[in-house]
């Protein structure tokens, strides 16, 4: 018998190089398998657009909330936080647009009952020897232009039309012409005729509040955290000794009644938001502090273990912004579906505040010691889903690598490189056999030590390298193993790391002190 933890097997030779998964279905199985996602009410067969976070899955959600939290308000002397209540007065979203203008575009299919975003619904006309012959369609995806040109060929084909085929000119659905839209076809059926013209779809929940069921009780499920803070900006004000500029942050729950929710977490119907409204003086250099912001959201999110080279930037162009916007940039992360929003950052002038002024009564501006002036702040807005940076940082971290001992015999080894900040479980305690009390004793000490602080994993089952494994799968950073060394010499544990798989003897505090730099 060893002495000491035995090397993994097959031995951890430097990894060989790294298959990156491309693929979502890699991601959702691997949630449901280890228990991080579940679809929601699955005994009943789930409930489209929303999602349960098993055991493993509200640990990481939460680490990533704490650990914005901690970097947004606790760490910083500019902003505080709120927390406001999910169901708002209904003038709120009066007053913030939302009412008039929180819509999709919604396109029915009336055959199929299907119903698609206008504005991920593309057609292009069937051009042959210069005249249309015909129109084809692509629900958005990767490469809709790829896809409606297939779609060309094929009714070519099918159609028997002689002739060149002109490359497709790819349109969106809301730019369909009322003469064009019956004979676009429906992506369900693959025949035209049967598609209505977009209209507009306000996304907001509905709800009733109180004992009377009529058009005054009407209330709505917030569609975004942000006003919270707009309306709850003079109490702040008033008992928060803050000073311009500042920013007030919340995290919540907002509902959104998608039409089309997708792509896992991506977009789904209830998801979590970390909004943040940093108020700057009116004069303010606006884009300095836009780009401060930027700054800061790319560094939090490399922070949290973000590769830098999976991340860029996106400036909407001016005249897709709405009339109040003076810029936005997202931080697009890219998805095994595409490159994506993950983190909106925008330059929102005066309006939402000016707004609730207009309609409550209430002034909102504040005094400028300065310049013996009233105002009413401007607005930078960094706003990110919980949800989108679990599965960013899901998708990220996945790794499948071959491994090769010294006999040469591969293996694969599944493993997730969460950051120490975010991983569910941040150190498993494993004593080298089960049956031997001196070796669980000791074990289950440290692990009772280290669970005061820490997420911690106990694990006597099975053999120690498929131990190893198990917590690779999970994103474990560290592995203890508690051999007859730590209980007949020093006291000292092997260390053994997820990444590397390297091990090392250590003690106990100098166990405490690695996790404590690595984890907060
Ligand atoms: N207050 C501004 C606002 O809510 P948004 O771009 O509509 O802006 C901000 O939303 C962020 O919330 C997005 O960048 C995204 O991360 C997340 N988000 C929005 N809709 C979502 C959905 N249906 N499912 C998951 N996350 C969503």
């Amino acid at each position: 018998m060893s002495e000491t933890s035995p090397a993994e097997k097959p031995t951890a030779a430097p990894a060989a190089p790294e298959k990156k998964t491309e693929s979502l279905e890699t991601i959702v199985a691997l949630c449901k398998r280890r228990g991080f996602i579940f679809a929601s009410s699955d005994i009943y067969g789930g409930f489209n657009g929303f999602f349960d976070y098993g055991p493993l899955g509200v640990e990481l959600k939460r680490n990533i909330r704490d650990c914005w939290w901690r970097d947004m308000v606790q760490r910083r002397d500019d902003v505080v936080g709120i927390e406001s209540s999910i169901i708002m007065h209904p003038k709120v979203w009066q007053a913030s647009g939302h009412v008039d203008g929180f819509t999709d575009p919604l396109v029915d299919c009336k055959t199929s009952k299907q119903r698609f975003r206008a504005d991920q619904l593309f057609f292009a006309a069937v051009v042959v020897d210069g005249s249309v012959r015909g129109y084809v369609s692509a629900l958005e995806s990767e490469d809709t232009s790829g896809a409606l040109q297939a779609a060309a060929e094929a009714f070519k084909r099918k159609q028997a039309i002689q002739g060149t085929l002109a490359p497709v000119e790819p349109r969106e659905f809301t730019e369909a012409t009322a003469e064009q839209i019956p004979q676009i076809p429906s992506p369900a059926t693959g025949e035209p005729g049967s598609l209505t013209p977009p209209r507009a779809f306000n996304m907001m929940f509905e709800t009733q509040v109180g004992a009377l069921r009529d058009g005054s009780s009407v209330a709505y499920l917030r569609p975004e955290t942000a006003q919270g803070m707009f309306v709850d900006f003079k109490p702040v004000v008033d008992t928060g000794r803050v000073k311009l500029p500042f920013g007030i942050a919340q995290v919540g729950k907002s509902f959104r009644n998608e039409i089309t929710p997708r792509n896992f977490i991506f977009r789904s119907r209830e998801f979590e938001q970390m909004e943040m409204e940093y108020f700057i003086h009116e004069d303010a250099d606006w884009q300095a502090h836009h780009r401060e912001w930027i700054q800061w959201c790319w560094d939090w999110l490399k922070s949290i273990g973000l590769p830098e080279a999976e991340l860029s930037l996106y400036d909407h162009p001016k005249e897709k912004l709405s009339f109040y916007s003076r810029g936005t940039t997202d931080i697009m992360f890219r998805y095994p579906f595409g490159v994506q929003e993950l983190w909106g950052i925008a330059a929102r002038g005066n309006y939402d505040l000016g707004q609730h002024e207009q309609a409550s009564g209430v002034p909102q501006a504040i005094f400028d010691e300065a310049t013996k002036k009233k105002f009413i702040p401007h607005v930078i807005e960094p706003a990110v889903g919980t949800d989108r940076i679990f599965l960013a940082v899901l998708c990220a971290a996945y790794a499948e690598e071959t491994i090769t001992d010294e006999k040469g015999a591969t293996d694969t080894r599944t493993v997730l490189r969460l950051s120490p900040r975010i991983a569910p479980v941040k150190v498993a305690v494993l004593p080298l056999l089960k049956n031997k009390d001196a070796l669980t004793t000791r074990a289950k000490a440290l692990y009772k030590k280290l669970q005061h602080r820490y997420a911690v994993f106990y694990d006597e089952a099975g053999a120690i390298g498929r131990r190893y494994r198990r917590q690779d799968e999970i994103g474990t950073p560290w592995c203890v193993t508690i051999d007859f060394d730590t209980v007949e010499k020093d006291g000292s544990f092997t260390l053994r790391e997820r990444d590397s798989m390297q091990q090392r003897r250590i003690s106990e505090a100098e166990l405490f002190t690695l996790l404590d730099e690595a984890v907060y």
